[in-house]
């Protein structure tokens, strides 16, 4: 039975039992305080509430879909033989249309007679402070015959609320043994019966002011992991074996651990980074887009190191949306821009990956033929440079240094990214007044746009000029500099021109970190009147023939080659004030 086959079962199943049958929602839920969907249930938060009327929008109360859910929390452990960031729910709900019999009444049927699977046993909420035992659902279990029956407690029993406030409530779980014999986790039902006004971490804190209240309609909702289901019901030792991810992880279960953890990470991280960019994610340094960047970095570094050509990446990533497509059609119709986005993300990448390595190699070496020195640990700033300089996300420390036997310091990481943000607002205290913040890719462009207008001006209308201001938002860049009269149309024209010809260049920016004496003796612009740390970051662009263009104080972020800007304009030229003129520019 491969995937295809149980989802059809699955959807058949619950509408043959009267649930309609609804599309998966997207990968980017709408609501604000979850990044991405982690589970079946959260297009339908409102219904469980009382805030929808699934009569109205359904024609019934229940519900069942097969949904697309993003995990990240896990993100780590991609590469052993279990974990994924992106898996499919096979869920059914009810919003007040059944309750605890006929929800684990259905689940026991679909698993046992649908799929022929034996149950292994199940477990029941224990109760926790003033919320009672669930002695209903084991009642109901036995009443099915099943034998093991066990109670667990509120960290493994008792679902929800995703994101700041929601349905709450017990569950059961139902365990089948793998090929292996080990118990595994399949069918998860809960029973929302309460709501909470905050956060699952302040709820299982339990000192927090806000209340649990009992909802006014019980909700059923349940969640199965389809990957996991399809290892059980093909008899396969992992998820990798599948019949789906056989058709595009094929080196997930072949070769050395170290090929197969390779292996697995791109074929998830690739999976995902597909069902992302279907959903309208593209990568950037914020959000959902720098998760989907994360994705792609960590799965090239793997291809890199096996290796594996980009050809073969796209080969996989086509393997992957032929297996999905028919399902979810917005893989298949979007096939082309998965590819170019992919392809461009990796591009751009590329050149810094190669020197990354090296610098990795420098900071972590080989010993002798294969060994390292086990045990020592990068240091924060360390693998700050590697991630500022050279785009290796922190994940891809960790994953380098694991390997190795090494340890990454992510705690010194952090303090270097925050002191890195420190120097950034104190650097740039007046420039980036309300841009600075602003790092969506259009700002990180116009960022480095501004350094290469800076730096045209300069060239074109003398070497005196000094930046007074400037503000950057993601739409266009503004630079107040000082000059004393109206620049000639001819003037504004090769000013453009010298910008442009740096982009097409395709120049490296790079990011130096130094004391401020040395950046001062080096002749970095500055802001005058701007106050900045002892240890201060320059970025430096160079032209081919190895002349420094430009040199700036300045905390980033930079895109990494001037080519990924596009077309500069001059939008607007104007007076500020007597000696300081402002240009408007944007990239096209
Ligand atoms: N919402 C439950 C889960 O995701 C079913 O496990």
């Amino acid at each position: 039975m491969n995937s295809d086959e149980i989802r059809n079962r699955f959807l058949n199943f619950f509408e043959k039992r009267g649930h309609k049958i609804l599309p998966s929602a997207s990968l980017i839920p709408s609501d604000p305080t979850v990044l991405f969907t982690t589970a079946g249930m959260q297009q339908f938060k409102p219904y469980y509430l009382g805030e929808g009327d699934a009569m109205r929008d359904f024609g019934t109360l229940n519900t069942a879909t097969v949904q697309k859910c993003m995990r990240t929390s896990d993100i780590d452990e991609v590469g052993d033989e279990s974990h994924l960031t992106f898996f499919e729910m096979l869920g059914n709900f009810s919003f007040g249309g059944y309750g605890k019999r006929e929800a684990i009444f259905y689940a026991h049927e679909f698993i046992t007679k649908e799929l022929g699977l034996e149950i292994s046993y199940v477990t029941v909420f224990e109760g926790w402070d003033d919320i009672p035992k669930d002695e209903e659902s084991k009642q109901i279990w036995q009443s099915l015959g099943v034998q093991d029956i066990r109670e667990e407690g509120i960290l493994d029993v008792f679902w929800g609320p995703t994101g700041d406030g929601g349905p709450c409530g017990p569950t059961t779980e139902i365990y089948c043994k793998n090929v292996a014999e080990h118990d595994i986790e399949i069918w998860n039902i809960v029973f929302n019966q309460f709501y909470f006004p905050g956060t699952r971490e302040e709820l299982l804190s339990g000192t927090s002011e806000k209340e649990l209240k009992p909802l006014a309609q019980m909700g059923v909702d349940t969640g199965m992991g389809l990957e996991r289901l399809e290892m059980i019901v093909q008899k396969v030792p992992t998820i990798f074996d599948t019949s789906s991810f056989k058709k595009f992880a094929f080196l997930s279960t072949a070769g050395s651990e170290k090929i197969k953890r390779r292996g697995r990470i791109i074929a998830d991280h690739l999976r995902t980074s597909a069902f992302l960019i279907a959903d309208g994610v593209r990568p950037s340094n914020k959000e959902a887009g720098y998760v989907l960047r994360r994705l792609i970095r960590r799965s090239l570094v793997q291809a890199k190191i096996l290796p594996l050509s980009l050809d073969s990446l796209e080969t996989i990533l086509r393997n992957i949306i032929g297996e999905y497509g028919e399902f979810y059609n917005e893989l298949k119709n979007q096939e082309k821009i998965i590819i170019d986005e992919f392809t461009s993300e990796a591009e751009k990448f590329y050149s810094s990956l190669e020197k990354g390595l090296k610098e990795f190699d420098k900071i972590c070496p080989e010993i002798s033929n294969g060994f390292y020195q086990v045990g020592k640990v990068i240091s924060g700033e360390e693998i700050f440079n590697l991630h500022q300089t050279y785009g290796l996300t922190i994940d891809i420390a960790k994953d380098l240094s694991k390997e190795r036997g090494c340890k990454v310091d992510e705690e010194g990481f952090w303090t270097a990214f925050k002191k890195h943000q420190r120097i950034s607002r104190a650097g740039a205290e007046q420039k980036f007044k309300g841009g600075l913040a602003d790092q969506s890719e259009g700002a990180i462009k116009l960022h480095t746009a501004h350094h290469l207008l800076l730096a045209a001006l300069q060239k074109i209308l003398g070497k005196e000029i000094k930046q007074k201001g400037s503000n950057i938002t993601s739409e266009r860049l503004r630079i107040d500099f000082s000059f004393d009269r109206k620049l000639t149309d001819e003037e504004k024209d090769i000013v453009e021109d010298q910008v442009n010809e740096w982009i097409s260049a395709g120049l490296d920016v790079v990011r130096k970190e130094m004391k401020r004496e040395k950046a001062e003796k080096i002749g970095a612009e500055m802001e005058f009147g701007a106050k900045y740390p002892e240890m201060v970051s320059v970025y430096l662009i160079e032209d081919r023939a190895g002349n420094i263009i430009s040199k700036e104080f300045c905390g980033g972020p930079h895109v990494s080659k001037t080519s990924e800007l596009g077309k500069f304009k001059i939008k607007k030229e104007e007076a500020v004030s007597a000696g300081v003129r402002r240009i408007k520019g944007v990239l096209e």
